[in-house]
């Protein structure tokens, strides 16, 4: 099913670094991931042994089995995909989402073996298995599309496999209106479309579609010292003007750990806030390879590290609207947001007193990021505040213009996706079964390294 070519990797340590997961996935010799067994001996099957029968045009077709495994064909009059499927016994037609197959009839979803093949296949051809996530807290704002979600999207188009995930579980901690988050992992979902992501390369999910990375966060949890916790400067970050601190504020970092070793994850593009988190999770996983031997990839930080300043100069986050730019706002409203609340030199008094960009802290920093591919528009710039022929008003409304152009094509998307919730939700459905296959085997290892016993 997967017809895209595959470039194998021959350094035997890159296979054994990359590939692993793989090697714990493929005992499933029916191919089935889910549901009852078939009625047949799916091993038993061969040439002949099975009717289909395409739901969708009435056509009956035999000799469907080449191998025992290949368990799905295309119906010869109308080219649907056909399966038996073990839930509802029938055979039927099957429609392909996202690599993962549903049946027409029961809808019934399933993994197989073309999902796995799909998995390994891309992985196979992987430079990097790419991971990353962002909490169901709000509209995506430009510091996490400059510092995240840019990246994500650079990663697909090279040949990485990527998971991108909603942490609605770290959302928890700051937020606890049960209506605010599952909207709000639908609007990041929506997100991660609207800005270039495509489902049938990356995988898109939630966290909680997985409950093995819960599991492998307690395992983590218990090599963890509570010192080292609580010394983190996210921690403090997490926590300010905070009363009430709770056992998920300290857990935080050891859950992030495990949403990425438990994929093996190689790279993490997050934005500057979060390196200290990932820096835990590389130390958690060295110290599990030691003690237990090879269990997880060190992962890295991925290489464009940022932060993005809010219009008041701190970090730009989701909390402040006001100070915030949303990746939804027109260029009014960009414009206005930079006027009214937009901090810039102080030192500079007057229109056309020579100002430093050194000293501004919330447009000129904007445009560096930018313009870093067009150092000669950007030098200008500087160039002209030193000068004092440039006011700030109009250093201002030429960045809302830059910023305007770079969301434009979000914004149209976002509009035409919010239409289709459902098509959302199928994403996150299936990219929860794609991901639930690469993380299990990693926590079933963990398990038996550990000495948990499945009887
Ligand atoms: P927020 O901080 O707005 O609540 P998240 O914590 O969910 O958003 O962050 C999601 C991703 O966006 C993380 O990788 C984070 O580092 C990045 N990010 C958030 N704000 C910024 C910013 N101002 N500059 C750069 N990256 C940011
Ligand atoms: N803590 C991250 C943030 O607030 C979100 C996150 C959760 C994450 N798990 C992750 C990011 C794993 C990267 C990798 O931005």
């Amino acid at each position: 099913m997967n017809t895209k070519k595959v470039t194998p990797i021959t350094d035997p340590d890159e296979i054994a670094n990359v590939l692993h997961i793989y090697k714990t996935s493929r005992p499933r010799a029916s191919g089935w991931s889910g549901g009852a067994s078939p009625k047949e001996d799916p091993e038993q099957l061969t040439n002949d042994s099975l009717v289909l029968h395409c739901t969708k045009c009435n056509v009956n077709t035999s000799g469907v089995y080449i191998r025992p495994t290949d368990k799905t064909r295309r119906c010869p009059a109308c080219s649907s995909l056909l399966m038996y499927c073990p839930v509802c016994q029938n055979s039927v037609s099957a429609t392909e989402k996202f690599s993962v197959l549903s049946c027409d009839r029961c809808f019934a979803d399933f993994v197989t073996n073309s999902t796995i093949e799909y998995l390994a296949s891309r992985d196979r051809a992987a430079r990097e298995i790419v991971l990353s996530g962002i909490r169901a807290t709000g509209e995506l704002h430009l510091g996490n599309y400059l510092g995240a979600v840019r990246q994500f999207v650079e990663y697909e188009k090279g040949d990485n496999l990527c998971m991108y995930f909603i942490a609605d579980w770290h959302t928890l901690t700051t937020c606890q209106d049960p209506r605010e988050i599952s909207g709000n992992s639908i609007a990041i979902a929506t997100d991660y479309l609207a800005a270039g992501l495509n489902p049938e390369r990356s995988i898109i999910y939630t966290q909680s579609s997985v409950p093995e990375i819960a599991e492998l966060a307690l395992y983590l949890a218990m090599f963890q010292s509570k010192n080292q916790l609580e010394d983190l400067p996210t921690l403090k970050d997490l926590v300010r003007n905070r009363s009430f601190i709770s056992m998920g504020h300290l857990y935080y970092p050891v859950l992030m750990a495990a949403d990425i070793l438990g994929p093996r994850a190689t790279v993490i593009p997050v934005g500057s806030d979060q390196v200290p988190n990932v820096e835990l999770a590389i130390s958690i996983a060295k110290k599990f390879n030691e003690l237990f031997g090879y269990i997880f990839v060190i992962p890295r930080i991925g290489s464009r590290i940022i932060r993005v300043p809010s219009l008041a100069g701190d970090k730009m986050g989701k909390s402040e609207k006001a100070s915030n730019i949303s990746l939804g706002d027109s260029l009014e409203v960009i414009s206005d947001k930079y006027l009214r609340y937009g901090v810039t030199d102080t030192g500079r008094k007057r229109k056309n007193d020579p100002g430093n960009p050194d000293n501004c802290p919330s447009v000129y920093p904007v445009f560096k990021i930018l313009r870093e591919n067009n150092p000669i528009a950007l030098d200008t710039v500087k160039q002209e505040c030193l000068a004092g022929t440039r006011g700030c008003k109009e250093c201002k409304l030429e960045l809302a213009i830059d910023i305007d152009v770079l969301i434009q094509p979000f914004r149209e998307r976002r509009v035409e996706l919010s239409q289709k919730r459902k098509y959302v939700e199928e994403v996150l459905h299936f990219g929860g079964m794609k991901a639930r296959e690469i993380i299990q085997p990693t926590v079933r290892e963990v398990r038996e390294k550990l000495g948990i016993i499945s009887v």
